[in-house]
């Protein structure tokens, strides 16, 4: 098959909604929750990035754990849930979220293709290691990079060239999949070649940087690198 994604030496991933199903965590409660399960997921994720933007802003660099359980503080009480065993409930879950059905497949043939594979992302060491693990793909990674080394958030330009740095790649042969479009959006202005998984049918980010290919699910990965 012909790529149209051509000389890549690395894919990189966005974690959080690209490989892992960031709803896994409220749908696994649904039984609780009830009809509150998706605003509460929507307002806990929303809330989550706008901590982290925030505190890379403010330079208040706190881990993601904590940003994501201050996040979730804020939805509960948006949505006037107080129940501190629901609330553990809800924070194991996300330690162990799903990974997307495609995930593993889509991996193992990018890897068997010769092309180095890594993660990139906001989430602490030991949850991006509890996900991974989880879902069984810690041998089709070669590399799990995690913004706590530079202490700051995405879309900071230090963060991507943490992937640069690491893998040995140049920005330019570095192919980035996220399904958050402001992250594909950044990584592309950063100057990585980038697939938008546009998971949820969103309207394009105005801010700078256009990816190159939009995609709804990885499963359309492999055909554009030619594998
Ligand atoms: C991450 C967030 C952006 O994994 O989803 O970095």
């Amino acid at each position: 098959m012909a790529a149209q994604i051509e000389d890549i030496g690395a894919c990189v991933f966005d974690a959080y909604g690209t490989l892992f199903d960031v709803a896994a965590a409220a749908n696994r409660c649904r039984d609780e929750l009830g009809d509150k399960a998706d605003e509460l997921a929507a307002v806990w994720r929303v809330r989550q990035l706008e901590y982290t933007w925030l505190r890379s802003l403010m330079q208040e660099y706190v881990e993601f754990w904590q940003v994501t359980g201050d996040g979730l503080d804020y939805a509960m009480a948006a949505l006037g849930i107080e129940d501190n065993a629901l609330r553990e409930r809800l924070m194991d879950s996300y330690m162990v979220l799903d990974a997307y059905p495609e995930v593993k497949d889509v991996l193992t043939s990018i890897k068997a293709g010769g092309i180095k594979t890594a993660i990139l992302s906001n989430g602490s060491p030991k949850m991006l290691n509890a996900a991974v693990g989880n879902a069984g793909i810690e041998g089709v990674l070669d590399d799990i990079f995690s913004v706590e080394t530079v202490g700051v958030y995405k879309p900071h330009p230090s963060v991507y060239q943490m992937a640069v740095d690491g893998l040995g790649v140049e920005a330019g042969r570095i192919c980035f999949m996220s399904s958050n479009a402001w992250d594909a959006a950044a990584a592309a202005n950063f100057g990585f070649r980038v697939v938008w998984v546009n998971r949820f049918g969103q309207p394009q980010e105005r801010i700078p940087g256009d990816p190159e290919q939009v995609i709804k699910t990885l499963e359309a990965l492999s055909p554009l690198l030619g594998l």
